[in-house]
């Protein structure tokens, strides 16, 4: 995608310097720091402090992870425990988004084929640029499929504003380019749709607000910043057409865990018969589990994300305590929705309803014989 003109992406590996780079995700939209990733240690600190976030995202930098391991690991990258535990390492970042497992995975499997140190470097750095551009490609579909959803409200409305919630940041900084729930978004939007966003804040971090806003808006995107909260109020009057997310996991019977928050949203959507899509790859979905709420892991994260408040104060970065300092905060990071609250799919091979059945018409060497 396009910021000021020049073509970015969240990740991307510099061939001259044979680098990882990736955009630190944690002073948008103030600052745009670009880091290097040279160590398994660099990629773990990257995920789990949030440089790069995002299920995708995150799929894609511990893919590149297992290539950097076995640059730094030199001859060692031959042994095969050595490597798999780098990969668990790597796995361990973050709980929740499905598509580390299955990046980190995947490279590995890719790597361990060749005996050869070289040929196993050359492997796992094809196999991972391999999922980088496949996640490019799978969101742009995303958009392509999601996009008649959005016209067909364009065109019940007479060609009236078409307004969209959504919640954090499932942009193109969450993935490679596109974004998930944002794709279908601005292909309608490219496709001269008059599309008008409702940015959830997303506390603690502020995904919505920091992130979302900063890339729809550089992409020329109506959009109007909201509290967490102002989502049942303004669905009940009527100010909102459809709901699209994006998902950390989604189990084989769609059940859908994303950032906390989303389940709320899905709930007042269904009280004021509002369409709730949830847009998502197939590396996002977790087909070992059916039920969310039992099966799927909720990362908690630090409670000083909760106690400090993050933004720019005088042309710096600073943080400000919010609540007395002796109170105690839980950071739960993600909620699970249950499937019967969703309306629907988009997915990089179609629109499906949110059951077994309809997902596995979709994905159907998935089906277990
Ligand atoms: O904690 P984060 O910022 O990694 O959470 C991200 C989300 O919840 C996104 O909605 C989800 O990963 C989908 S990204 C396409």
């Amino acid at each position: 995608m396009k910021v000021d003109g020049k073509d970015m992406r969240p990740i991307w590996f510099d061939r001259e310097t044979k680098t990882v780079q990736v955009i630190d995700q944690r002073f948008l939209p103030h600052k745009l720091i670009i880091e290097d990733l040279n160590t398994v240690d660099d990629t773990i600190h990257a995920i789990k402090e949030m440089f790069v976030r995002g299920a995708p995202l995150i799929g894609a930098t511990g893919a590149l992870g297992v290539y950097i391991s076995l640059v730094q690991a030199k001859n060692k990258g031959v042994d095969n425990d050595y490597l798999v535990s780098e990969c668990t390492r790597l796995k361990g970042a973050r709980p929740t988004a499905m598509n580390l497992f299955w990046g980190v995975d995947r490279v590995l499997a890719a790597a361990i084929k060749h005996e050869d140190y070289k040929d196993r470097v050359a492997a796992a750095l094809d196999e991972a640029l391999d999922i980088v551009e496949e996640e490019a490609v799978n969101c742009r579909k995303i958009g392509e499929y999601g996009l008649p959803i959005i016209e067909a409200i364009s065109k019940k409305k007479k060609g009236k504003q078409v307004n969209i919630l959504t919640h954090c940041n499932a942009g193109w900084l969450a993935c490679i380019e596109y974004g998930t729930a944002t794709a279908p978004i601005y292909t309608a939007f490219d496709r001269g749709i008059n599309v008008h966003v409702w940015v959830d804040e997303t506390r603690p971090l502020n995904q919505g607000s920091r992130l979302t806003a900063w890339e729809l808006g550089k992409h020329g995107v109506n959009h109007t910043v909201i509290t967490d909260n102002a989502g049942g109020h303004i669905m009940q009057h009527g100010m909102v057409d459809m709901v699209i997310v994006g998902t950390d996991r989604t189990t084989r019977a769609g059940d859908v865990a994303n950032k906390i928050g989303t389940y709320l949203k899905a709930l007042a959507a269904r009280d004021n018969n509002i369409p709730f899509y949830v847009a998502l790859p197939s590396s996002t979905f977790d087909w070992e589990i059916t039920d969310g709420i039992a099966d799927i892991p909720i990362e908690e994260r630090d409670p000083d994300e909760i106690r400090y408040v993050q933004g720019l104060c005088n042309g710096k970065i600073e943080q400000v305590l919010v609540p007395p300092q002796d109170s105690q905060a839980a950071n739960h990071a993600f909620d699970v929705t249950p499937a019967r609250l969703v309306t629907g799919f988009i997915t990089e091979r179609g629109v499906c309803r949110a059951t077994q059945k309809d997902i596995l018409s979709l994905f159907p060497e998935k089906k277990i014989r």
